[in-house]
């Protein structure tokens, strides 16, 4: 979704910009700009399409500046133009401002600067806050800023910049990610970390509703009613080299391979072995109420929704606390029973999905204790959660998400081990299944092997139109998780199954020109799995199995088995997503699709 980055220090402005838009390129955009500040006055350049076509416009008039801010743009309000596009101007055009997020009462807002004599030109709900904030201007920005913000509904990550004070930029939040970096004589403001990395590790993440000031000298941080808020500088974990290529094709496929190692790091120093226990430190102040939790509800979206119907299955299993998983988008609105001892669980990759933090909101005003499964340190959903336990997969940046599925389950996993300890679960069996959940990156590697068969499988059936996903139990969230894929990079249409659910209708759909993949590991659903493949194979389905390896039955069955490790079947979910995963890849590069940004989407969903 759209993107900030804004600097000011001694460096020459624009490159920096330049460079910082292009490492947000990953979140999904269709425009972008810029403004510089030099001599007394602004300088704007704005593009519909992308990067490259914006830097197609920038000139030497635009050297010598060292403060500037910049944008990419996924449209919501008004196409993709280049009027609508980020930066938007004043009535004056002496100030400029970016924004992220949606300004809900934007066409109240219109009315009255048109009662004002103000005209607003674009399509945008940006331009209105734009105009707003140069209506309350007189001789101070940050007053300017502080002033329309608090007329506004809705969310907002904005940078703001006046030529009238070019040696300041102001910026706030509300329900929109920003971070201040800060360097060694410069600053920069980026909504994404991404942005700034390659600058400084040292960052303050602001809050919703606070306003922040930088200058020359130094920054300051208030509230919207001017009031001093102080903030710690803290350090991002992530390293430059985490989120470039590094010789692979694409950020999927390199996260793909990655999975071994991401998880090798999001379980180091978590499983006692000693103890048969897992230590997880951000849960351990909130351990005792935890346990005698009566209700858990798992919330998520995409495919954090799919890892919590895994964590549904293990918390069940290990711990026999009743759980529940609900779309984020359907628990906000639905007002939902959260009675005393109710526990919800945020998943989220981003740590920012709008749905899912307000889901989280909603859960807490009625009184539940709310646990994050992050990714993003310093997020809004990590910071907004009373506990939680972070990921530590490393930044993910293809659309598609694949490491960091692996690690929303890898995490619940532990969950589940750890308040099932507490509870109902013996020394032995947690033992044993820890030391599973140990082998759980080597066996991964090993199932990586499969990539040059799925290549070939993909290059079969690229052109099939519809695919069926097929699992039971704990597969069937890998159902739908390898249809999700595929459809979401491929643009192929896949849905997933429940096996069983077959016979009552979608069984229908079956014919030589459908691709089924299903999912058939050795476990207790092992033999009904079977039968949902005879069912398929006798209506002429083309049908791809994931299966355990040495299993010579089932490959008498299927026209092409993709063979993985044996790994006990709470966990073989962690195993078998591997090759669904490099299914879609294949099928979308070979149907010469942009894999690592699909169109449409983006990787971080910040409105709804
Ligand atoms: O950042 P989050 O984990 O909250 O994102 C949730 C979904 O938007 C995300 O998982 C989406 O479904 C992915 N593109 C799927 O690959």
């Amino acid at each position: 979704m759209c993107g900030i980055v804004a600097y000011i220090g001694k460096r020459d402005v624009t490159p920096i910009l330049i460079e910082g838009l292009k490492r947000l390129d990953y979140r999904g955009y269709d425009s972008a700009g810029l403004v510089i500040a030099r001599d007394g006055k602004l300088t704007l350049r704005k593009s519909a399409g992308r990067i490259a076509s914006l830097e197609s416009k920038l000139d030497h008039s635009l050297d010598g500046s060292t403060i500037g801010v910049a944008h990419t743009r996924w449209a919501t309000h008004g196409a993709p133009t280049d009027i609508n596009a980020h930066p938007h101007t004043d009535q004056s055009g002496r100030i400029a401002l970016v924004h992220n997020g949606i300004i809900e009462n934007y066409r109240t807002l219109t009315r009255y600067l048109e009662s004002e004599g103000v005209q607003v030109e674009s399509e945008t709900d940006t331009e209105v806050l734009a105009k707003l904030v140069g209506h309350f201007y007189e001789g101070c920005l940050e007053d300017a800023v502080r002033k329309a913000l608090r007329e506004v509904r809705g969310t907002f990550g904005i940078a703001a910049i006046s030529a009238e004070e070019p040696d300041k930029l102001v910026a706030a939040r509300r329900g929109s990610p920003l971070i201040l970096g800060i360097g060694k004589e410069e600053f920069l403001i980026a909504s994404d970390a991404a942005a700034i990395i390659q600058h400084t590790a040292n960052v303050i993440y602001l809050e919703d509703n606070e306003v922040l000031v930088v200058d020359r000298d130094g920054y300051k941080t208030t509230n919207l009613d001017a009031t001093p808020v102080t903030k710690e500088v803290e350090a991002i974990e992530w390293t430059l080299e985490q989120i470039e290529l590094g010789g692979f094709s694409h950020f999927m496929r390199k996260e793909i391979y990655e999975q071994p190692e991401a998880l090798r790091t999001c379980l180091r120093g978590r499983l006692d072995m000693d103890e048969a226990r897992v230590q997880l430190g951000g849960l351990a102040h909130v351990a005792r109420e935890l346990i005698k939790a009566k209700r858990i509800i798992l919330t998520g979206c995409g495919t954090a929704w799919h890892a919590a119907l895994i964590g549904e299955y293990l918390i069940e299993e290990l711990a026999r606390i009743p759980c529940e998983v609900e779309y984020s988008s359907e628990f906000r609105y639905r007002n939902p029973i959260v009675e005393d001892g109710t526990v919800l669980i945020s998943i989220s990759q981003s740590g920012e999905t709008i749905d899912t933090l307000a889901a989280l909101r909603e859960a807490k005003n009625k009184g539940a204790m709310a646990l994050g499964v992050v990714n993003s340190v310093g997020s809004t959903i990590a910071r907004e959660t009373d506990a939680g336990v972070y990921l530590h997969v490393g930044p993910e940046i293809g659309v598609a998400s694949t490491k960091a599925f692996v690690g929303q389950v890898t995490v619940l996993a532990m969950i589940a081990a750890f308040l099932g300890r507490r509870s109902h679960l013996s020394p032995a069996a947690c033992d044993q299944y820890l030391r599973t959940l140990a082998t759980v990156p080597d066996v991964i590697e090993k199932t990586l092997v499969l990539d040059e068969q799925c290549r070939e499988i993909a290059a079969e059936y690229a052109d099939a139109g519809n695919w069926l996903y097929l699992g039971r139990g704990l597969q069937y969230p890998i159902a739908l998780e390898g249809a999700l894929k595929l459809k979401e990079i491929s643009y192929i249409h896949a849905e997933g199954l429940p096996a069983a659910e077959m016979k009552h209708g979608p069984i229908a759909l079956i014919s030589e020109d459908m691709p089924v993949v299903i999912l058939a590991p050795r476990g207790h659903w092992y033999e009904k799995v079977i039968g949902n493949i005879e069912e398929v194979r006798s209506r002429g389905g083309r049908v791809i199995v994931v299966a355990t390896e040495g299993d010579t039955e089932v490959a008498k069955l299927a026209e092409h088995v993709l063979f993985v490790p044996e790994i006990d079947e709470l966990l073989a979910p962690l195993v078998t997503v591997v090759p669904l995963q490099m299914l879609a890849y294949h099928a979308a590069v070979l149907r010469g699709c942009d894999v690592d940004k699909p169109r449409n989407l983006a990787k971080a969903v910040t409105v709804e």
